[in-house]
Order: structure tokens, then C-alpha cells, then sequence
């Protein structure tokens, strides 16, 4: 994939988190969602690609836009998978609060895992700690491991978590431990890939969220030479099925970093809306507004942090769908 294309899809994320921001607060996870789908999908047709949507915003006949399958780019090649979430943490930015990302991720056609939208047990954490998780291995287990690998105490170790009460046991057993948890109200994708970097505070995310989040923040893990482990975690018959039709016959099997993701032309690409422990959030000025953008290679595995400044009266119309309502 050419390096090129890694700044096209900063672009594609800002745009989305542009237009999502304006909806910081407003109580309307809907409108900011539709704002955030409309604008990524207006600029991912400006770039010289053969896209297939496979993560997106829902089947054909449930989503205008950015569905399952839907075809992305100019259609030349070359040709790619494309996992996208537009908003990631809608009820994040309908509240104003913090974390709430535009996130995509794209890889050679064939190499994402085209996962149901369900939800899926994950654990994740950065390089250094590469090896040392297993999702079937005791939670008391992967901690030390973990602690270990970082060098720092269990008392030190911070472990993001859902605050929902199917992980009550698990925030039971990580405190018998000693750790210290980060309770998040939304958004798992965010603090999974902030646990590739030292200075971000988080240090392992723990617990049941969506699948398809799981995949994008595999992605991001991948160029950055983390892992994650998941498993779906189906509530009924039909997510069986769901699961079923996409491929995925044994549903409780173990996914290890190359089930989510297969090698490592990938290019991850994430914009802040609403600031979190990785990304500053959109900032409106009299002009135009501040993006903090993260875009990965995973060829290279170059890491570029982008703060952008963005000129509303210089932009072309379909980089501003959305974001001036
Ligand atoms: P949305 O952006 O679709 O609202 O999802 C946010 C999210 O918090 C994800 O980050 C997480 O993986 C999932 O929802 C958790 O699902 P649930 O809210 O059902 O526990």
C-alpha cells in the first residue's frame, strides 16, 4: 500500500470528526453519527482506491452509507479491505464527555477479520508486553505477566474496563490484584491502542465490547506491535448465524492477532472528537477548527501524530458534508 494513501486517510477522519464535533453535548448520538457518517464517506471517494467496506455501519438495507460491502475510492487499485467507525463513542459525544474517536483501518483485500456486529471478549495490550496475555489464562495471571513485562508493580498497572455489569467479576478480581482500573463509559477502541505507548497511562483493556472495535483496534495493535486476543460472545442464536454467514463456523474459537488481522500492510488512521487518553479533541476556532490526528504503517510501523488547523472557508464542499450544520 502506498505511504501516500496513509495521509488520505487522516483526511478521512478528520473530515468525520469535523463534522461529528458539532454535535458535542447536543443529546443527539444520531445526528452526530450521520454527520460523522456523511463526511467520511464523501472524502473516501476522493481517494484512488478499490475499497470494500467490511466493518461499517450495518448491513446494506439497515445503513444509507459506509455499509457492509458498499464499494469505497475511485475504484482503482489498489484493492482494499476497509473497517470504519465513523463515531466511535456516539453516546460520548451526545454527552460531551471524553474519548470519542473517527477511526478507520485498511488492509490488502482479504486480510480483516469481517467480524459480525456483536459483542466479543478482548484483552489488549503494547509491545512490550507482546506474548505475555492469554484470554483463557486467569485474570490474576495475565496481570503479573503483564506487570512484569513493564517492569512496574501490580499497584501501578492500569486496566481500562466497560463500566457495565457484565464485567463486574472481572473489576472484582483485577482490584483483589492490587491494579488500578480506568472505568470508561464508552469507546474501548481509544484506550486498546493506548496501550502501545508508554505515555498515555493505560497499560492493558480488559472485557466484553463490540467486535467490529475489536478488529479496528487490532489493526492499530498490529502496526504497533501490541496484541489483542477476542472471542465473540454471542447472546442469542442469531448472532451465531450472524457470525455463521460471515465465515466464522466455530465461534468459540480463540482469535490470536492474525485471525483479526492478517499481516501487516495495514494502515490505521484515527481523529479525536472529544479529547481522550490518545487524542486531543476537536477545537472550534473563528475559522475553522484544530484536528489531533493518529495515522500508523504497519509496513514501517511509522507512527505520525498530525495537528492540523483547518480553514472552513477554504475547504471544498465535500470535505465539509456535514460539519456545518
Ligand atoms: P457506539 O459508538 O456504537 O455507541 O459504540 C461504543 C462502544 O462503547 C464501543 O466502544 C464498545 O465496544 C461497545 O460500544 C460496547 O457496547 P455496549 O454499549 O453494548 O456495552
Amino acid at each position: 500500500m502506498e505511504r501516500e494513501l496513509a495521509l488520505e486517510f487522516a483526511r478521512v477522519t478528520e473530515a468525520a470528526a469535523l463534522a461529528s464535533a458539532r454535535w458535542m453535548g447536543r443529546g443527539n448520538k444520531d445526528a452526530a453519527d450521520g454527520a460523522a457518517v456523511e463526511a467520511m464517506r464523501a472524502v473516501f471517494d476522493t481517494i484512488h482506491i478499490a475499497g470494500v467496506v467490511v466493518i461499517g455501519e450495518g448491513e446494506m438495507d439497515e445503513a444509507p452509507m459506509l455499509y457492509i460491502g458498499e464499494k469505497v475510492g475511485t475504484g482503482e487499485s489498489p484493492q482494499l479491505d476497509i473497517a470504519v467507525d465513523p463515531l466511535e463513542g456516539t453516546n460520548i459525544v451526545a454527552k460531551g464527555l471524553t474519548g470519542a474517536i473517527a477511526v478507520l483501518a485498511a488492509a490488502r483485500r482479504g486480510c480483516l477479520l469481517h467480524a459480525p456486529d456483536m459483542y466479543m471478549n478482548k484483552i489488549a495490550v503494547g509491545p512490550k508486553a507482546k506474548g505475555c496475555i492469554n484470554l483463557d489464562a486467569p485474570v490474576e495471571q495475565n496481570l503479573h505477566e503483564v506487570a512484569r513485562a513493564l517492569g512496574k508493580g501490580l499497584n501501578d498497572l492500569t486496566v481500562v474496563i466497560l463500566d457495565r455489569p457484565r464485567h463486574q467479576e472481572l473489576i472484582d478480581q483485577v482490584r483483589a490484584c492490587g491494579a488500578r482500573i480506568q472505568l470508561i463509559s464508552d469507546g474501548d477502541v481509544s484506550p486498546a491502542v493506548a496501550c502501545a505507548f508508554d505515555n498515555t497511562g493505560v497499560d492493558i483493556m480488559m472485557g466484553v465490547g463490540g467486535a467490529p472495535e475489536g478488529v479496528l483496534a487490532a489493526a492499530a495493535l498490529k502496526c504497533l506491535g501490541g496484541e489483542m486476543q477476542g472471542r465473540l460472545w454471542p447472546e442469542n442464536d442469531a448472532d451465531v448465524e450472524r457470525a455463521r454467514v460471515l465465515g466464522i463456523s466455530d465461534i468459540n474459537r480463540l482469535l490470536t492477532m492474525e485471525d483479526l488481522v492478517k499481516g501487516d500492510e495495514v494502515i490505521f488512521a484515527a481523529t479525536g472528537i472529544t479529547s481522550g487518553s490518545l487524542l486531543e479533541g476537536v477545537r472550534f476556532t473563528d475559522q475553522g477548527a484544530y484536528t489531533h490526528t493518529v495515522v500508523i504503517r504497519g509496513k514501517t510501523g511509522t507512527v505520525r501524530f498530525i495537528k492540523a488547523q483547518h480553514r472552513f472557508d477554504k475547504k471544498p464542499a465535500y470535505a465539509m458534508k456535514g460539519a456545518r450544520k
